[in-house]
């Protein structure tokens, strides 16, 4: 039995032909490359199809704004982005999540939710080498949480906790970013979320 409603036939009919929505998760240390990659994935993806990018810096300016960096905290940033995430790739959108999000806990939630409701989440752990991301210190907060000026940094005074099976691992103080690109646009492919080359 049908029982979808005259408008929602009509929604149905605006997505005709559009793919899938899904959600593309980086997690990993600041400064590993989340976001570069994110952008450079968005840039790829945009001309074909409707694309977001949760930035965790961004959103804790808009959505988290107030939130600070505790476990209940970050986690709460964390349930807010994918509730955000889920919204968007119901309606098709394919949505990158850029957020350290730390703990395994709280991103196996967002997946256990996502799946619930049949939308593919993909989580790349985005990884490198804390002492690499020390010596390159882009934002300069490594040397001021290393000095105590800021606390409850991840990697230095904060825990990180890397996901047991993610989709896929890039080792990005190693790969150049068109290599990590490629990869991430493989695994998309293969799960039949983009269209082939
Ligand atoms: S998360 O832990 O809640 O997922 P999120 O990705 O939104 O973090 O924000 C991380 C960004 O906040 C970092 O890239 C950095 O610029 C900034 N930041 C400020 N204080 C901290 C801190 N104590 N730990 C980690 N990142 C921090």
């Amino acid at each position: 039995m049908n029982h979808m409603t005259g408008s929602e036939a009509r929604a149905g009919d605006i997505y005709r032909g559009l793919p899938v929505g899904f959600i593309l998760w980086f997690t990993g240390l600041s400064g590993a490359g989340k976001s570069t990659l994110a952008s450079a994935i968005q840039s790829r993806l945009r001309m074909t199809r409707p694309v977001e990018v949760l930035d965790g810096d961004e959103v804790r300016t808009f959505l988290s704004r107030g939130l600070g960096y505790s476990k209940p905290d970050r986690n709460e940033n964390i349930s807010r982005i994918g509730y955000v995430a889920r919204l968007l790739a119901r309606h098709r959108v394919a949505v990158i999540v850029a957020a350290i999000s730390p703990y395994r806990e709280s991103r196996d939630e967002v997946r256990q939710l996502a799946m619930e409701q049949g939308i593919p989440f993909v989580e790349v752990y985005v990884q490198a080498r804390l002492e690499t991301l020390i010596r390159r210190d882009v934002k300069g907060l490594y040397r001021r949480a290393l000095s105590g000026e800021i606390q409850n940094f991840t990697g230095i005074s904060d825990p990180y906790e890397s996901p047991e099976s993610p989709e896929l691992v890039l080792h990005t103080d190693s790969e150049p970013v068109n290599e990590s690109v490629a990869r991430i646009l493989d695994a998309l492919r293969t799960r039949g979320l983009i269209a082939p080359d």
